[in-house]
């Protein structure tokens, strides 16, 4: 399988935890940078998960930036209640020796991009902000990619930050608004998105993570379950598996709380597998923009699927997909890298 340069720009969070370790473990991905964005949790300690989750898969050479302190124009919001104090769950990382690039993550778009024009697949799956920086200070930028995948937005279902909001593009409305109004034009490719109608049918379960630990070969096999004590932490023998459980968890924990049952929806390893292979997933096009003033509306996502606004089509939105093909690859892929990468306790 032909790999693909990628850029890694993410909120990390529980589930972009689980998107980089299966971007890690996926052939089909050659990681040249992560990025850290202010969102699940603010950006020095979203930095901070970056740096320790390659560390502990032994890949502490991948660059790892730091994006800016907040959005373009509202304070920062974060969702520690989502995704734990730390931003990963009841997971507790070794503290990373490497430590981040000297430059921003805004420079890292418009630097590897311009090192290789037309390669690079840019994957986000936190709030805008950086890349909408990066266009700013290079509106070039855009028509470099080879293309580009964004976890955000939602448009016929149920917001999760306001009634018709997804996190995403709620925590930087304005970002958003720049980046989809870069894209599609001039050159730039459409980007495919990944919205809540498509990533909340991707629905973790226990099962799924005793599937993975057995491949994995981690001992014993855990299955997280809702009578579980609340925090219990993992014993599991192997290392990455361990600190992954650990982090899930807290996600099951929270789903359930949100009455969403004891499962966990995991936008962004979904919208990884996208950026590894665009194939995977039913899109249609249309132009989107996003509501940045509206009392109600700021944040939401709107796609012209009729043509009322007589505007270009500038993004391909992802409809359905086959979730179960893609937790079967994302447990064969992850299992098989952590039993590869780290010795048993
Ligand atoms: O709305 C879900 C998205 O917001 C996911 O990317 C999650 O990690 C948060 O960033
Ligand atoms: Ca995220």
């Amino acid at each position: 399988m032909l790999s693909v340069p990628l850029i890694f720009d993410c909120d990390t969070g529980i589930d972009d935890s689980l998107a980089l370790v299966y971007l890690l473990a996926h052939p089909g991905a050659d990681v040249r940078a992560v990025l850290s964005t202010g969102g699940n949790v603010p950006t020095d300690v979203v930095c901070g998960n970056n740096l320790a989750w390659l560390q502990l898969c032994g890949r502490d050479d991948i660059e790892v930036c730091l994006g800016a302190d907040g959005p373009l124009e509202s304070p920062l919001m974060t969702t520690e209640d989502t995704h734990g104090p730390l931003g990963i769950g009841y997971a507790q990382l070794p503290t990373p020796i490497s430590t981040k690039s000297s430059r921003d993550a805004a420079d890292a778009w418009i630097e590897i991009t311009a090192e290789k024009p037309g390669e690079i697949v840019g994957l986000v799956t936190g709030p805008l902000t950086n890349l909408a920086l990066a266009i700013r200070r290079d509106p070039l930028l855009p028509s470099r990619l080879r293309r580009l995948i964004i976890m955000g937005g939602v448009f016929h279902h149920g917001g999760n930050t306001t009634p018709t909001s997804e996190w995403n593009i709620a925590v930087d409305p304005e970002a958003a608004k720049e980046v989809f109004a870069a894209f599609g034009v001039d050159g730039a490719p459409r980007p495919i998105v990944c919205p809540l109608d498509l990533t909340e049918t991707i629905r973790m379960t226990p099962d799924h993570v005793g599937r993975l630990a057995a491949q994995a070969e981690s001992s014993p096999v855990e299955q997280p379950g809702p009578d579980d004590e609340p925090g219990t932490r993992s014993t599991t023998s192997n290392v990455i598996i361990r600190h992954l459980v650990d982090a899930v968890r807290f996600y099951f924990e929270f789903h359930e709380s949100q009455s969403e049952g004891y499962i966990a929806h995991m936008h962004d390893p979904f919208a990884a597998a996208v950026a590894i292979d665009p194939s995977i997933a039913v899109t249609r096009s249309a132009c989107v923009d996003v509501e940045t003033v509206g009392s109600l509306t700021r944040g939401t996502t709107v796609a012209d699927e009729r043509e009322f606004w007589g505007r270009p089509v500038n993004a391909e939105i992802a409809t359905s997909t086959d979730p179960e093909l893609f937790f079967d690859d994302l447990i064969e892929r992850v299992a098989a890298f952590a039993r590869a990468h780290t010795t048993a306790r």
